[in-house]
Order: structure tokens, then sequence, then C-alpha cells
């Protein structure tokens, strides 16, 4: 008897002494930065099929923009931010203070969220509101802000964005950026960005960014951009 109790009670010994080691393993794990697997930035959800943008944008142009070139700029900022003061901090943070690859991929996250949700299936004619009461009182008209804009996009040279962003007073402007920028970087608020990296186009214009970006406006959601002034 005294045998079988002395067996159990080394038994016990052995198994507490397992289960602390294996709980201190777990938490010097979880406390290394390089094992943490941090998912806090996402892309934002399609709003509309793959295929909803045609022929405006192709399906196979939205699987790879969306589906490969936007889900990189995530994936690559959730582990650059790992161990950094950014890790806490919300998209818009990052974008305004960092610099190097965590601006990139920061940058090209928030810009890909504004631009994929600005668009919809056979779009919306002209921008609503006072939006669209801004957009006549300075450029004029509608279309002569569009020529504005597309010559803006046309000669970004090499990637970049074409932004249109208003300030603090409500008053608009057209903003040139090149590679990940965004105006927020300058105090401004974005309201329409199309992208100018080859990748947005190239499948479905080749070397026609022009033509490219005089087709966007045929898809524009206007409910959403006109909501962003
Ligand atoms: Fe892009």
């Amino acid at each position: 008897m005294k045998k079988i109790h002395s067996i159990l009670l080394t038994g016990v010994l052995v198994l507490t002494l397992f289960s602390c080691h294996n709980s201190n393993a777990n938490n010097n794990e979880n406390n290394n930065p390089k094992n943490k697997v941090n998912m806090k930035f996402e892309k934002v959800a399609l709003p509309y099929a793959t295929d909803a943008l045609e022929p405006v944008i192709s399906k196979q142009t939205v699987e790879l923009h969306y589906g490969k070139h936007h889900q990189a700029y995530v994936d690559n900022l959730n582990k650059l931010v790992v161990g950094t003061k950014f890790e806490n901090s919300d998209l818009e943070t990052v974008v305004k203070e960092s610099d190097g690859a965590i601006f990139n991929n920061a940058g090209q996250v928030l810009n890909h969220n504004l631009y994929f949700t600005s668009f919809k299936q056979g779009g919306s004619s002209v921008p609503k509101g006072a939006l669209g009461d801004a957009i006549n009182a300075q450029y004029g008209s509608f279309e002569k802000f569009q020529e504005e804009f597309n010559a803006a996009g046309a000669s970004v040279f090499g990637s970049g964005w074409v932004w249109l962003a208003k300030d603090g007073s409500g008053k608009l402007s057209i903003e040139k950026e090149s590679n990940a920028g965004n105006p927020i970087t300058k105090g401004l608020t974005p309201i329409l960005g199309f992208d100018v990296w080859e990748h947005s186009y190239y499948l479905d214009y080749q070397n026609r960014r022009a033509d490219h970006l005089k087709e966007l406006w045929k898809i524009i959601d206007w409910d959403v951009v006109s909501a962003r002034y």
C-alpha cells in the first residue's frame, strides 16, 4: 500500500513539473515578438463580384490586384509592425508617422482600401451634394475637373496615384503622389484616388494609361465617394 501511494505521488509530481515547463515554454513563445502573428490590419471587403467592373477593369485584374497585390501589402504590414511603436496604432496614424518599408506597405493598404471601395457595377454618373457643388465651383464643371484629374494621373512619373483631396476648409485639390503616397501625409483628406501603378491596368490596357483613366469614370460609386467630402 505504501509503495502504491509513493508511486502515485511521484506521478503527480512529474505531471505537475511537466505542465509548468510547458506553460512557461508557451509563455516564452508568446512573449517573443518574432513568434507573434499580428493580424491587426486587414484589407477592406470587396463590395462587388470580381467581374462586376468589366469591361472597365477585368475580372483577372481585380483578382490579381485585390487578391494578390493588396493582400501582400496587408501581410507585409502585419509582419513589419510587430515589435515596433506602430503595433497598436490605427492605419492612418501609421501612414502619417512611419517611413521606409512600414510606410510603403501601410500607405498601400490605405490607398487600396479607398480605391476598391470607390467603384460599383455600372457606376453612377456625377458626384452628388456638397462634393458636386464644390467641384463645379472650383473647376467650372465636372468635365473640366475630369480633364485636369486625368492629365495629372497620366503625368505621374512611374508608379503612383492621383488623388482628389480636401483641406480643413473643404477646398479641393488634385494631388499627384509617387509610389505609396497619400495626401493624408500633407494634412489633407483623400476623397478619390486612381491607381496608376502598372499592375492596376496593364493586363487590360497595356501601356495606355490615359485610356484606362478615362474609362474609370464609368464605374465610380459617387454615393461612397461623395460621403468622404
Ligand atoms: Fe495597386
